[in-house]
Parts: C-alpha cells; structure tokens; sequence
C-alpha cells in the first residue's frame, strides 16, 4: 500500500468519464486521490460520484469560500505528490502552456510547480493536430512534463481517428512509474503499429553512369510517412531515388532498383501492418547490365532489350495469410478512365485499397493532390488539398479500417 497523494485534473471531455475508473485503480493501491473539475467538466462527471470514489471532498470553484477554508488551492497543491489532468483538453493545454490562472485547475497547476505533471490529452482529432494544439503540447514536453500520447479510435466525434484518452490503466501506470512505485498493472503496451511505404524512383542501370528513371518525387509517400509517424506508428521507408530528404525517425532501406525493392519488401512484410506503395517502379529494366560505360556505337542506333520488372505490391499482397501484411495499398496514378482503370488494378493485384489520382490534373512532382481510396465495396473521395493534408485523412482512413 502507498502513501503517495495525487490531485486528479479532470477537463471538459466525454473521456471524463473514465477518469472515475482512475479514482478506482488509485484508491485500491492506498494512494489518496483529490479531484478538481472544471466547470465544462460538469457536463460530463459528477462531483458526487468522485466524491465517493475517491473518499475526499471534490473541488470546482476557485472561489468557494467553504473549501478554500478547509484547504486553500496553494496548500492543496502543496498537498499532492503528483499532478495529473485526464482528460487535458486543448483549451487547458493552451492555459497550461502560456501560464493563464483564471479558474481552479489552471491555479493549481501554476502553483504546483514543483511536483510531477501527467497530461492525458483527449479531444477531437482535427483540434489534437492543430498547429496551436501541437505547439502547446510541444513546450509543455519541454517544461518536462509526461504527455501521454493520445490514442486511435473511434471518437465520440463520430470520426474515426487520433484523440481518443488513453485507457485509465496506462496512466495509472505511468503516474506509478513517476511515483517510483513498483506495480506491475497492466500487461505491457501493445506494439504500435508498422507501415513500410515504398517511395521514389527506381533507378533501372543501363550500365555504371546511366539508367531508366521516371520523375516521381516521393513527396507522397514523405506526406504519408509524416502523417503515420505523427500518430504514433512505427514507419519503414523503402526508399528508391526521391529528390527531397526524408523525414526523420522513419526506418530507411535504400533500394534503387525494382528488384532490390522487391526482396527489401518480401523481407520486412511479415513485420508489417499497413503496406503502402507509392513508389514509381520502372516496368522495365535492361536485360543485361553493362560492367562497363557504353560507348558510342559508329552506325549511331543503340538496342537495349528490356525485361519487365516484378510487381513488388501485387507480390506482397499476394503472400500467404501467415505472411501478409494485414492492409495493403496501392496508387493508381491515370490521366483517363480512372476509376475503372483503379478498379482493375485493385483486383489484379489483390490489393485492399487503390488510391486513384488523376495525374492530368494533379501532375507529378506538384504540392496538390485529389484522391479516392477506392475498396471491393467502398469509395471514399478525399477533394483537391495539399498532400500533406491528404496524407493524414489516407493514413486516418486506413487506420479506421484495420482491426
Ligand atoms: O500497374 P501500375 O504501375 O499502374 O500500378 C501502380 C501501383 O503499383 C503503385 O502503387 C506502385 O507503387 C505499384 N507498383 C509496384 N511495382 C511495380 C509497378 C507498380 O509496386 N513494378
């Protein structure tokens, strides 16, 4: 049993509500716990009901007269060993970031400036990646606070996306991790998800100076792998040639040809989730790769027989159950027909999801793109935005999508 104390933040979520089963899991290892709710908070949790989880009277109002009397909030916040605000939402993380004290919470989390703070954010996934919101979270980071990542799901929203609270257990766990106190609570966190995205250009060798490219620049699947990094997914990068450097924290393999990609993806799909392929793989590539530089032919024509490469997405989602990964993703890049042209790839290839985009339109190389992520029985149209914008809702579909 502890002796520790924590002062329990709740903020104007639906989430609120799991932060009775917080109280729960506190109380039965010893330790007290005090709540403060804010007025928003109300809406959704009753003082009552933490009152009598937690044994402890519930404070809301900086300015109740009574309470302040039993215990002022600088004494309260003197009181606890450990701060933490589940859920945070974004309007306490904006308070907490520049320092604004204009009700209980953000007063006392200004007056216990000295003791540990865990913040459980929750709130609708567009507000969560907000660049406000980030920024917020960013410098709370570096004021060394815990921030407990936000989690994946469905939100009460209706949206399928990041934002949800994280499970009360893994707070918990966290709180007793900065507490130092040893308990062994809940199993260890699941393995985050892995996305291996094929990029660039294959680069097919005529000889040692020259080959066959194409001129894809990877800012697709860069977008991707920002928008799956940002959620928390561990991403490899089977890299080929692409003009722009790539993200950091992303596993990179260069691969610059097709072939090379090939066994690259066969050797990592089994520890794979999601496989996107977004690179532009030469169909083709020369037959016999000369050891030495090509010289210029006397009579002027030059033969090259070419050989056509493998399909590296239709391999990999052609694997056997056992080594798949669970979702794999193909591109269709067309300028007519697109999508019955998409359609047929997605059946050729056996793929889960085909994003058509019209390269008439939205040529290569370009900031913008317009996609439809096209299933068997699905069509989900994303409307003309920056890649990076689409980037995230292609990555927050496909997460919906994989259980
Ligand atoms: O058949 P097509 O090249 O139009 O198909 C495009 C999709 O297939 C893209 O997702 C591309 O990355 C992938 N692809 C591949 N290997 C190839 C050719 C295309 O993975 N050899």
């Amino acid at each position: 049993m502890s002796s520790k104390k924590i002062l329990l933040g709740i903020g104007g979520s639906i989430a609120a509500y799991k932060s009775a089963n917080l109280v729960r899991i506190f109380k039965k290892q010893g330790i007290s716990v005090r709540c403060v709710l804010t007025k928003s908070a109300e809406e959704f949790i009753t003082a009552q009901t933490l009152q009598a989880l937690s044994g402890e009277p519930v404070r809301r109002n900086l300015f109740d007269q009574q309470a302040e009397a039993a215990m002022s909030h600088i004494e309260l916040a003197r009181w606890a060993d450990c701060l933490i605000i589940a859920p945070t939402t974004a309007n306490l993380a904006a308070k907490f970031a520049s320092g604004i004290a204009d009700d209980l919470i953000s007063t006392l989390y200004l007056a216990a400036n000295d003791i540990p703070v865990i913040l459980a954010p929750a709130m609708n996934s567009k507000m969560l990646l907000h660049p406000a919101t980030q920024e917020n979270f960013r410098k709370l980071q570096q004021r060394g606070h815990y921030i407990l990542e936000s989690a994946s799901g469905e939100l009460a929203c209706g949206e399928n996306a990041i934002g949800r609270m994280q499970e009360p257990e893994k707070i918990a766990q966290k709180a007793f991790e900065v507490l130092g106190i040893s308990q062994p609570l809940t199993p260890p966190s699941p393995k985050p998800l892995t996305v291996t995205i094929t990029v660039g250009a294959t680069r097919e060798n005529i000889d040692p100076v020259r080959f066959i490219s194409n001129r894809s620049s990877g800012k697709m699947g860069f977008a991707l792998a920002r928008a799956a990094l940002k959620r928390g997914l561990k991403v490899n990068l089977i890299k080929a040639y692409c003009e722009q450097i790539p993200p950091e924290n992303c596993q990179i393999f260069p691969s610059e040809t097709a072939e090379k990609m090939l066994d690259t993806a066969l050797n990592i799909a089994n520890d794979t989730d999601i496989f996107i392929a977004t690179a532009a793989v030469a169909d083709y590539r020369p037959k016999k790769v000369l050891s030495q530089k090509h010289k210029k032919e006397r009579d002027g024509a030059l033969h090259l027989e070419l050989i056509e490469n493998p399909d590296i997405v239709a391999t990999v989602a052609q694997l056997p159950a056992d080594k798949r990964p669970k979702l794999v993703v193909g591109f269709a890049a067309e300028t007519e027909n697109l999508k019955n042209y998409a359609q047929e790839k997605l059946a050729k290839k056996n793929l889960d999801f085909i994003c058509a985009n019209d390269v008439s339109q939205f040529p290569f190389g370009g900031e913008l793109n317009e996609i439809s992520v096209i299933s068997k029985n699905d069509e989900k149209n994303f409307n003309a935005a920056t890649k990076t914008d689409i980037a995230e809702k292609i990555i927050d579909y496909l997460l919906s999508k994989i259980n």
